[in-house]
């Protein structure tokens, strides 16, 4: 059971594979989070209608409320990023537009960290910026340093999915307890 004071952080995988890589790094976040932090996994991805402004006319379709309600009420995002194309894909995209419609934009002064993993060797470092600079926009908090960027990612992971790779346990280690001090510091 967490206390009053724990960080309660909703983690978004932006891949509805399988097998994907960022899930299961926001699996091993989930393991690797410091005392007093708290991550729930959001699994509503796939069940997201794709935006369409006509739709948003008629009120939020449930979906949608129910991820804007959990942005609302975690202390903290972790966001863990595929890349596509050398941006975001657009399955994480669509949930981030979504969400970002007003009232109460729900991003607005949230603090935010961004990993991701990809086969390549800049372990999605280009759809990282891409994503940071769409939280300029939405005033987001994004946490500046560590970067993690998970390159060859099958070289770091086991057929299970489990991060096996200890450099890269710890960068996401340090993630973790920086995005803690990250959002106690915000909360003040
Ligand atoms: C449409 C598409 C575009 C891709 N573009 C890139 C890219 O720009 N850079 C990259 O490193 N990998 C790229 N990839 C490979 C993905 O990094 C790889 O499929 C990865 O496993 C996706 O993340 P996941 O394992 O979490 O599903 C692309 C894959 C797809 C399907």
């Amino acid at each position: 059971m967490a206390s009053e004071s724990s960080v309660r952080v909703l983690g978004i995988s932006g891949s509805l594979r399988k097998g994907s890589f960022n899930a299961a790094a926001l699996h091993a976040a989930r393991e690797l989070a410091p005392a007093g932090m708290e991550i729930e996994v959001y699994q509503g991805l796939g069940n997201l209608p794709l935006y369409n402004e006509d739709l948003r006319a008629q009120g939020f379709p449930a979906p949608v409320q129910d991820l804007r309600d959990r942005i609302k009420a975690a202390d903290a995002l972790l966001i863990v990023t595929p890349e596509y194309n050398y941006s975001v894909p657009g399955v994480l995209k669509n949930a981030i537009d979504w969400a970002s419609r007003p009232p109460e934009q729900p991003f607005d002064g949230k603090p935010i960290a961004i990993m991701g993993a990809s086969p390549g060797v800049l372990g999605t470092a280009r759809a990282q910026y891409h994503l940071r600079q769409t939280f300029v926009f939405l005033n987001g908090h994004v946490l500046n340093k560590p970067e993690v960027m998970i390159s060859q990612a099958a070289t770091r992971f086991d057929a299970e999915g489990r991060l096996t790779d200890e450099a890269t346990r710890g960068f996401v280690q340090a993630l973790l307890v920086s995005l803690k001090a990250w959002a106690e510091r915000l909360r003040r």
